[in-house]
Formats: C-alpha cells, structure tokens, sequence
C-alpha cells in the first residue's frame, strides 16, 4: 500500500479533497478471511485497511457481505434453512456491527444473478440459486433480509448490490433491473448498484453509452450507481491495447462523472503488480496488463486518460 501512487502521486493527490477518494478492500472483508470458524472472527487485515483509510483521508467501501463465493466451508455445511438464515443474519449483524460508522458503503449482497441462461426462464427471475445456500434457503428473500439486516447494524452505510456483466443490455440486465424494482417496491433499504465493469476478454468491451442509460434507468427508482471493479485485461499480440484499454476506462469514467446519481468509480487493484488477473496457474505466474498502473508501478495511458475524464469533470 506503500507504493500505492494515487497516495505518492502529487497529481493524484492535488485532485484528492478531503474524501475525495475511496478504498475497496479486495479480500479482506469476505466472510473466509472474516469468519473462519462459526462465531470465530478475526478483524486484523479489515481494521488495518481501515486505519490506513482514516489516515489518508479515504472513504472505505466494504465489499461484501452476503455472497456464494469466498465462504468458508462451515458456513455450506448445514443446510437447514431457518439455522442457514441466522448464519447469515448473525454474520451481518457481528460484521456490518463492527464497522459501524467506519466505513461508508457496504456491498450487501454480491453477483446476485445467475450465469446459467434456464434460470432467466425457469422461474428464478434470473437469480443464481444452485450455487448459492443463501438462495436455496431463503429464495429471493435473502436479499430482502440482507439489506434489512444491513441497515439494522449501521443504519448511515449506503447500501449496494453489485454485478458484474450487466453494463450491456440483454436479459441479464433486464432480470437484475426488474429485481431492483421490486426491492423498491418491497420497501427493502437498497442505496445503490455496483456495475463491476470486469471486461476479461475483447468480447467484453461495453459502450459507455448503454452504461449511462443504465445509470439513469437506476436514477429515476431513486438507486445510485457506481463503477465497482473495473479491469481491463488486453492480449500480448492485442493491436492498439493500450489505448482501447484507456478508451474503455475514460469513457465509463465519463458517464460516471457526469450522471448525478453515479457515486464512485473504482478499478479492482491500481497496478498489474498485483492484478487479480494474473495467471498463476503456471510458474512463475504471468502477470497481467489490465489496470492503470504497470508492474513497475509506472502509469499507462489509462492512468493518462482517467486523469483527463476527471480534470474535464463537470
Ligand atoms: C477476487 C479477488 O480479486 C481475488 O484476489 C480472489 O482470489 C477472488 O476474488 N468479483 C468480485 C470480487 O466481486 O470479490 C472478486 O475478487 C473478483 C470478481
């Protein structure tokens, strides 16, 4: 974090007001890292990223609470579904509780939506439900219990629900749009939406523009929206990465800067250093060119771009 330029960079810094700008734990708040044995939790590595926050003068937006991934294993083990929803109300209760007025944002609920197209026809809306016991326990109610019991615990945190693959149009979209609507309707305390802007594969390159009508299609039910972990990994022999990586990054910047109710942009790590990207299935593991920042911590021309989109910001 030492090295991290967008505290060390004085171009950076000259644009950082007092909270101008914001931390996303990348780990360290998860419930495996968080809660490794029920009733167990360690807060060492999360309280750290705080303090360090506090110290410079960053928000913290803590990622997440409820989600099917990066559980530890005693919390899939019992699959009875009144004691699998106190798991859940309990964990955030202890965690949302313990960060209470620390942090200023939570991701209440993370990747919501499923990846196998039958449920977007089966019945489920479109949400994942096999792979997720909060689902096959609860059905969609998890995430109305979620929000509620996020509130109860730290009633000032804006409140999100963050997704990746949703900055296009497609059924996908549409499912988690209609989904949103009814937690409105359901008078469920949702703040906001994350779009996770993960774009892995040139396939995955979104246009801004279908992005901003998404924003404000959140804006007129009165929900917030933000760029959550956005990454941008080009291929070695990709013509022109640098630069459509950049394009990709400045323009979601754009929209997010000039949509009001568009709250954060945030990339999922600053450097290629550390990118989760990495491919670390070999050895020694292949390090990826995705993010601002290279390995040298020396700044690309998405770093040029996105200082731009912010100078020019309305
Ligand atoms: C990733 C981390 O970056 C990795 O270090 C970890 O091994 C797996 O999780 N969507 C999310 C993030 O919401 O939590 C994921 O983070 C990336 C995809």
């Amino acid at each position: 974090l030492a090295e991290n330029p967008l505290l060390t960079d004085s171009r950076y810094r000259a644009l950082a007001g007092s909270q101008f700008s914001m931390l996303t734990p990348e780990n360290a708040f998860k419930p495996q890292f968080l809660h490794p044995r029920r009733g167990v939790y360690d807060f060492r590595d999360a309280d750290l990223l705080v303090r360090f926050a506090r110290a410079n003068d960053m928000k913290v937006h803590a990622h997440t609470l409820v989600w099917h991934e990066a559980l530890p294993n005693w919390m899939r083990e019992n699959d009875d579904p009144e004691e699998v929803r106190r798991t859940m109300l309990r964990h955030i209760a202890t965690v949302a509780g313990h960060f209470k007025g620390k942090v200023a944002e939570w991701d209440v609920v993370n990747e919501p939506m499923s990846d196998d197209e039958k449920s977007y026809t089966n019945g489920n809306l479109g949400l994942r439900s096999e792979q997720s016991p909060w689902y096959e326990a609860m059905g969609e109610d998890y995430i109305d219990e979620a929000f509620r019991a996020a509130h109860r615990a730290d009633p000032k945190a804006q409140l999100f629900l963050n997704e990746y693959g949703v900055e296009e149009e497609g059924e996908r979209w549409d499912a988690l749009y209609d989904l949103i609507k009814r937690l409105k309707e359901r008078g469920v305390p949702i703040d906001g939406v994350g779009f996770q802007n993960h774009e892995y594969t040139p396939g995955d390159r979104t246009a801004p523009e279908t992005f901003r009508s998404h924003v404000q299609d959140l804006a007129e039910l009165g929900i917030q929206a933000r760029v959550s972990e956005m990454d941008v990994p080009i291929g070695e022999d990709e013509k022109d990465g640098r630069q459509t990586q950049a394009d990709e990054m400045a323009g979601k910047l754009r929209v997010c800067l000039e949509e009001p109710n568009c709250t954060s942009f945030s990339t999922w790590g600053f450097t290629d250093r550390y990118g989760s990207t990495a491919d670390t299935k070999i050895y020694p593991p292949r390090t990826a060119d995705s993010l601002p920042w290279d390995t040298d911590l020396r700044p690309k021309r998405a770093y040029e771009r996105l200082l731009e989109a912010l100078r020019a910001a309305p």
